[in-house]
């Protein structure tokens, strides 16, 4: 196996993980239930839910949305994303219809989902905050006045990040988020907001723990 990157891990997360393994609640427990609440009180949100991953939690909102419009087949989706956010629309039993990406951030492009991929038996638009980056959702919630479609938001690489001064996952559509390894995790979004902007990809590797 050729490894591209080591995560860097806290020194206490040793201990943090041995003291879940030795409670015997390795699956739903204290520790679980104290996550969930920090998350709602961060939020402000009390329809918030977690599950094992992100797939799992995309997996629950693409089978909700199944169960209100079981006369739908198509989810329309990006290809520009990891697997598992398309995996999990054909795990649901829909179908996928295409969008062009935007060549300017990356995220689905709306043009294109309007005037080429809508169509009536469309249950949801599954859209990805690519990068963080979030989508134009606004322009999306007008389309759906008329079209009634669900909107699924992949925001796997979005804690954190804002749209409309809104936090990310607060819009009122399905969001689905991911603490998988590799994921930016913001402890305190307005210091860090701060702390972390980079000017450059230069900086961004320099300032790269040697150990990673
Ligand atoms: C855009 C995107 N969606 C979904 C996932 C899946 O999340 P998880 O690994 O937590 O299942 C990932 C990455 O892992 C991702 O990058």
């Amino acid at each position: 196996m050729i490894p591209l990157f080591k995560v860097a891990m806290n020194p206490e997360a040793e201990k943090a993980v041995a003291n879940v393994l030795n409670s015997g609640f390795i699956g739903q427990g204290s520790v679980n239930e104290a996550f969930e609440t920090k998350l709602k009180e961060r939020y402000k949100n009390n329809n918030l839910v977690t599950v094992n991953s992100g797939t799992s939690a995309l997996q629950l909102a693409l089978r909700l949305v199944k169960d209100k419009h079981p006369e739908k087949k198509y989810i329309i989706t990006t290809p520009l994303t990891c697997t598992a956010t398309n995996w999990a629309i054909l795990a649901a039993g829909f179908e996928i219809i295409w969008a062009d990406i935007d060549e300017n951030d990356l995220n689905i492009n709306i043009v294109d989902v309007y005037m080429n991929k809508l169509r009536t038996d469309v249950a949801a638009v599954m859209v990805v905050h690519w990068g963080g980056y979030p989508v134009d959702l606004n322009k999306l919630k007008r389309l759906q006045e008329h079209f009634k479609f669900e909107i699924i938001e992949d925001c796997a690489h979005a804690f954190g990040s804002f749209y409309d001064n809104t936090m990310i996952g607060n819009s009122g559509n399905y969001c689905a988020f991911s603490f998988q390894a590799i994921k930016l995790l913001y402890r305190d979004w307005e210091t860090d907001r701060k702390s972390t902007r980079l000017n450059s990809s230069h900086e961004f590797v320099s300032r790269m723990p040697s150990s990673a």
